[in-house]
């Protein structure tokens, strides 16, 4: 049994007290409770950096925020997020440290592991990065045959392909526009194919992004990648040196697959794929914005971290926000959560949440490997909002399911946008503001009669309402807000962790499939028969065959 958690969850008197609560307010409409205190709108508020957080249209009451906050106490968050800071290792199924936060900490700080202090190595790496990333910028760096670089190709997946590639998009309107970016991840060929068909090698530069350099999607991609340019370029492997760097933990496999370790940039385990882009992960956006806009959103992280280590627990963004979560998925039966930016260039955020959250806690054990019977991780999805309206915004609004929903939006269109596109900006936040108006407060029957519809198709037109949302705004989309942003989402899945008693860290769940996989592949090229296969996996592999003529 865990020293710090000597009661499983649900059978804390806190989480006994969160059911009992729940009971009483019963069917408590948000109707009411606006209506109950006409200040809610101002006073579910919290300010973060650059970011306000307006958690009113949420099912609760000031009774149920204390009770959520005194069952983080009871599980011991602020304990463990302090020893998350310090660099212990609580990680405890991998044995290690999880400080993400040391990659943002300015450099006279100290923070240690084992007894070193890390953050002078995250500098320097961040140092040669800023130099790496002029030389490309300025043209400085020239490839093999002398040329100068204008395309960059990372190929990574998961944590080394969501960040860099979401916040290339999120950024687009920082980035040289004198530079392609393209972003690989998946193993299916078509994905290189597509990403390089147009590009000439001697202007290319692949960035082999894998905390591993074990992964196999992401070497048989460098690979095949590797197999392009030498050919395009009619050269031998001496050209490598001028078109590929990597990034990760692991020296002796970057200079196994041929990359020199003097083009390597370094991180170390103590970050998680799914926590990395702020390290050497993020190269090819800091190509893409430049060093001093990539540190204007290490600052930004740095400013939610110290928000999350510092605030207390009344006005702290992450832990409300993760209480919130917590509370839908046990008391609501809430199965998912739908993040739904009003930005077009967020239009990667939320799958990079995906992975953020579905990846750290989709976990059924607690710490000591026992089942949970509680609600972990939810499903999370979503899109650019005002698409989604036009799709699956019915569900949310009529349908039969709780989904908790947090809305973000930006004041300003992003700098630099046509001038004649500037008034679109206004219609797409009253869409914005208009839609959590909705979805909080619904339309009565009585109100749909008023309007003179006929009564069989009263009911077709009522809304419900009482749909929970957070809405959060900031005034523009910049370099730092995108860092404030990511950090609040960190930080959230963390305090989840803690309070469901989970190892948000690790991910086991995707060793089975790599695995399986290995053993299936040489049954579909023929060089071994399905017998050590299940019947339905045996039967589809032959299907396959057949279906390739072998
Ligand atoms: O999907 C498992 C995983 O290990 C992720 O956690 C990680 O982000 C991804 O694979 C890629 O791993 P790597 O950076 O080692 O190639």
């Amino acid at each position: 049994m865990n020293a710090e958690r000597p009661t499983r969850l649900d059978q804390m008197s806190q989480w006994a007290a969160l059911g009992k609560h729940r009971e009483q307010l019963g069917g408590t409409h948000l109707r009411e409770l606006f209506e109950a205190d006409p200040r809610r709108g101002g006073a579910y508020v919290l300010r973060v950096g650059d970011l306000y957080l307006d958690y009113s249209k949420h099912l609760v009451t000031d009774e149920t925020l204390a009770l959520l906050r005194d069952l983080a106490g009871a599980t011991g968050v602020a304990a463990l997020r302090d020893a998350m800071f310090r660099g212990e290792k609580i990680n405890t199924t991998e044995d290690r440290a999880v400080l993400h936060t040391a990659l943002r900490a300015p450099r006279d700080a100290v923070i240690e592991v084992d007894g070193e202090n890390v953050v002078p190595a995250v500098h320097a790496v961040l140092d040669r990065m800023a130099a790496f990333s002029e030389r490309i910028r300025s043209g400085e760096w020239t490839g093999h045959t002398g040329r100068r670089i204008r395309n960059v190709v990372n190929i990574g997946i998961g944590g080394s392909d969501l960040g860099p590639a979401m916040a290339y998009e999120v950024l687009r309107s920082y980035t040289d526009r004198e530079l392609t970016f393209r972003f690989v991840s998946n193993v299916d060929g078509a994905d290189l194919h597509e990403a390089v068909r147009d590009l000439d090698p001697a202007e290319t530069l692949f960035i082999v992004a894998s905390k591993t350099f074990t992964t196999i999607e992401t070497i048989t991609n460098a690979t095949s990648a590797r197999q392009w340019l030498l050919g395009g370029l009619d050269a031998g492997p001496e050209a490598v040196a001028k078109h590929f760097v990597a990034l990760s933990t692991n020296a002796e496999k970057v200079s196994g697959f041929g990359i020199d370790t003097a083009n390597m940039f370094e991180f170390w385990d103590w970050v998680g794929g799914r926590y990395s882009y702020d390290s050497a992960i993020g190269l090819s956006l800091m190509i893409a914005i430049g060093p001093e806009r990539f540190r204007e959103m290490l600052d930004g992280f740095h400013l939610v971290d110290e928000h999350f280590r510092t605030a207390p627990a009344e006005e702290n963004a992450p832990l409300l926000m993760g209480l919130l979560g917590v509370w839908y998925g046990a008391f609501f039966d809430a199965q998912s959560h739908a993040v739904l930016p009003y930005s077009h260039y967020l239009s990667k955020f939320t799958a990079y949440l995906q992975q953020l959250d579905m990846e750290s806690n989709g976990k059924s054990v607690d710490r000591d490997g026992n089942p949970v019977s509680w609600q972990t991780g939810p499903v999370v999805w979503g899109t650019p909002g005002t698409n989604g309206q036009h799709a699956y915004y019915q569900l949310i609004h009529q349908g039969t399911k709780v989904i908790p929903a947090d809305f973000i939006g930006f004041a300003r269109p992003v700098p630099g946008l046509l001038d004649s596109l500037v008034p679109q900006h206004d219609l797409l936040m009253a869409n914005f503001f208009a839609q959590t108006q909705a979805l909080a407060f619904g339309k009565t029957p009585e109100e749909v009669r008023a309007e003179g519809v006929p009564e069989e198709l009263v009911a077709h037109k009522t809304f419900r309402g009482n749909h929970p949302t957070t809405t959060i705004l900031a005034e523009d989309l910049t370099p730092s807000v995108l860092g404030q942003l990511i950090a609040l989402y960190e930080h959230k899945v963390f305090v989840q962790g803690a309070i469901w008693n989970i190892d948000s860290f690790d991910q086991w769940g995707v060793e089975l499939g790599k695995v399986l996989a290995k053993r299936i592949e040489p049954v579909l090229t023929g060089q071994e028969g399905g017998e050590r296969l299940d019947s339905s996996t045996a039967t589809l592999a032959a299907a396959y065959r057949a279906l390739r003529g072998r």
